[in-house]
């Protein structure tokens, strides 16, 4: 065995205790003389460790965000006299491995992007805009991923269509009668196609303008630093420097049903083949009741059933009992605590078989939309040629620079795991398009919007009370309901409430909750009043325009301040 030498933190000057913000090796890379090891970053400068003669890496005795001074251990090295700078495998970028043919790749990228969704497409555009030459993947024809080709997009098309017929509907009640809507399905579908057709156009054109290549086909890792990606045109290579992986995820599925045209995930439901006159929903998660909606308006019969004790059980109860009561009122039926255990194939329907204590007795149904979550496609990539690790579930694991375990290889979006939600993927494609370019920055926002787009909208933001009980945060929770609101009043829809919670340490903002009509739009204010730190006070004294549902967010605060003119609360 060659000689074990322990690596210290040399002579740095007058720095001490200097954070780690990047270990630039692993245990079994060769190092030569003077490769960088680690990276530290004091508040004036960033400086590379370099290794003090070549070998191999036997242990690390560090990581990231460690602190290190003169004199500390941060790894061992086998050295190895037969390993020289020419020798040695470059750390970073690491060559072009190839069996049979190193180097020689059809096509070259500084930066490969692999999967065109909301956030691939983002981390392709800014690295090219941060001078980077960029290569962005996609197996279809159109950019957008998932989010706009099959899922925020249409399915928000669609929930406009639902939202005017329902207004319409209700309208009734203001005396004001529209007859029964027609509904022209190939006009709806070719309606909704073409704003997703625009959207990824618009794509097109900002990737060409960008000068970012796009490559159509299937693409696999082949080695750390080379893609093979299946074309129509045959196989080819991209070789690069760094890599972002953002492949998304796809709809999970129930293993036993039979393989039936009339079981849809989210993707077939969303093509409206037609309006079965009973739907059974299977799943009460956001995509379920999002799409219930849909063809609740469109004029189906809709049954929902739910595994759990609840519907959308990541946000508080009191924000879901709004939608709950409305949408118990127009379905047929809500099966909460219930699984669809067998489903069996008939010429005139489907039979569901439900289990469970309150579970209904079988019954035959049009159609079945099966929406019980999503499965990252970590599986799917030939993630083990790049040495890249992926969980069982198909999850690549990041850090907060959305760097995998291979410090080239970047991932983002679905594929990093929940939530799953767009605006969570192109944040994080942006931050790791700004890492890749040498920025000094990292995912670190306070909290991701969640939204469902039903009717009525539930939104929500930061610690939801369940969390924070949870935790152990002693906190206010102030709340404005919809009734003392004058435009929700106008609009005829006075279910909603808005809810602030407070840390009664500081009496800053720690969560939001708002359900009732355009409560997704509502939610961004308090997002940003998160962000900023925002206290009750701060919130209670800007002034809001009248008569808003943004004022029900003021309102709460002013409920929380002890200020609210708008409600009478007796002093405790
Ligand atoms: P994706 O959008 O999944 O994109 C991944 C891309 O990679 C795809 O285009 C895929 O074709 C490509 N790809 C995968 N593997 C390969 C390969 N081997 N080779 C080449 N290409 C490959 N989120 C919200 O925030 N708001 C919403 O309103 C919302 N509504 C939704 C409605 C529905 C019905 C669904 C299904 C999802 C919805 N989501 C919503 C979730 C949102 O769509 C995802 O969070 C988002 O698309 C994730 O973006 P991504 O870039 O990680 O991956
Ligand atoms: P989900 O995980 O949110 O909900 C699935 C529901 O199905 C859960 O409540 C679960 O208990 C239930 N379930 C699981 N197995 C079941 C079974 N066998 N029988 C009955 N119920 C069962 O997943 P969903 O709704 O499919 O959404 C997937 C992802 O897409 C989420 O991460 C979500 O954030 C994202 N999304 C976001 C949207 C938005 O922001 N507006 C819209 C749509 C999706």
């Amino acid at each position: 065995m060659n000689k074990l030498i322990d690596v210290t933190i040399p002579d740095i000057g007058d720095f001490r205790d200097v954070p780690i913000i990047e270990v630039l090796v692993k245990p079994g890379d060769k190092v030569a003389k003077e490769d960088p090891l680690v990276t530290l970053e004091s508040d004036k400068a960033t400086m590379d460790i370099p290794a003090p003669q070549a070998g191999v890496v036997k242990e690390l005795r560090i990581k990231t965000g460690d602190k290190v001074s003169e004199g500390s251990l941060i790894l061992t090295l086998e050295a190895v006299a037969s390993v020289t700078a020419e020798t040695a495998e470059p750390l970073k970028p690491t060559p072009v491995v190839q069996a049979g043919k190193p180097g020689s790749a059809d096509i070259r990228a500084e930066v490969v992007v692999l999967g065109a969704g909301p956030g691939g497409y983002t981390a392709a555009f800014r690295a090219a805009d941060l001078g980077k030459q960029v290569v962005l993947i996609e197996r279809y024809s159109d950019l957008g991923g998932v989010c706009l080709n099959v899922g925020c997009i249409p399915s928000k098309a669609l929930l406009h269509v639902a939202k005017v017929i329902s207004e319409a509907e209700e309208m009734a009640r203001q005396g004001v009668n529209f007859g029964k809507p027609e509904i022209e399905t190939d006009k709806l579908r070719g309606w909704k196609q073409s704003v997703t057709a625009k959207l990824s156009k618009g794509l097109a054109g900002l990737a060409r303008q960008r000068k970012v290549q796009v490559v159509q086909g299937v693409a696999q890792f082949a080695s750390p630093n080379m893609m093979q990606v299946q074309t129509r045109d045959g196989g080819k290579t991209v070789s690069f420097d760094y890599c972002i992986i953002a492949a998304g995820s796809q709809a999970a599925k129930i293993p036993g049903y039979p393989d039936d045209l009339r079981i849809m995930d989210s993707t077939s439901a969303l093509q409206i083949r037609d309006i079965p006159p009973r739907l059974l929903v299977i799943g009460g998660g956001i995509i379920g009741l999002e799409l219930a909606c849909v063809y609740d308006a469109l004029g189906s019969k809709i049954s929902v059933v739910e595994l759990l004790d609840g519907l959308m059980l990541g946000a508080d109860r009191d924000l879901i009992k709004p939608l709950q009561k409305r949408i118990e009122k127009r379905y047929e039926g809500i099966y909460l605590n219930t699984e669809a255990a067998k489903i069996e194939a008939q010429k005139d329907g489907l039979k569901v078989h439900f289990d469970g204590n309150n579970a209904p007795k079988p019954q035959l149904f049009d159609r079945v939309l099966v929406a019980v979550g999503r499965k990252s496609n970590g599986k799917a990539i030939g993630a083990e040629n790049a040495g890249v690790q992926v969980t069982d579930k198909g999850i690549i694991p990041v850090d907060k620079q959305m760097r995998t375990n291979v410090p080239h290889i970047f991932a983002i979006g679905d594929i990093v795991g929940e939530p799953m939600l767009a605006h969570k993927a192109s944040h994080e494609g942006r931050v790791a398009a700004e890492v890749i370019a040498g920025h000094k920055v990292a995912f670190d926002a306070r909290t991701i919007p969640s939204v469902a787009y039903t009717d009525p909208e539930v939104a929500w933001m930061g610690f939801t009370e369940i969390q924070a009980s949870e935790q152990g945060i002693e906190f206010e929770k102030a709340v404005f309901p919809w009734a003392a609101s004058g435009r929700a009043l106008a609009q005829g829809r006075d279910e909603g409430m808005s809810k602030l919670l407070f840390d009664k340490s500081t009496n800053r903002l720690l969560g939001a909750g708002i359900v009732g009509p355009n409560a997704g739009e509502l939610i961004s204010e308090t997002v940003l009043a998160l962000e900023m730190g925002a206290d009750a006070q701060d919130i209670a004294l800007t002034i809001h325009p009248h008569p808003t549902l943004s004022e029900t967010v003021f309102f709460s605060a002013e409920v929380a301040e002890g200020t609210v003119t708008d409600l009478y609360i007796p002093k405790k």
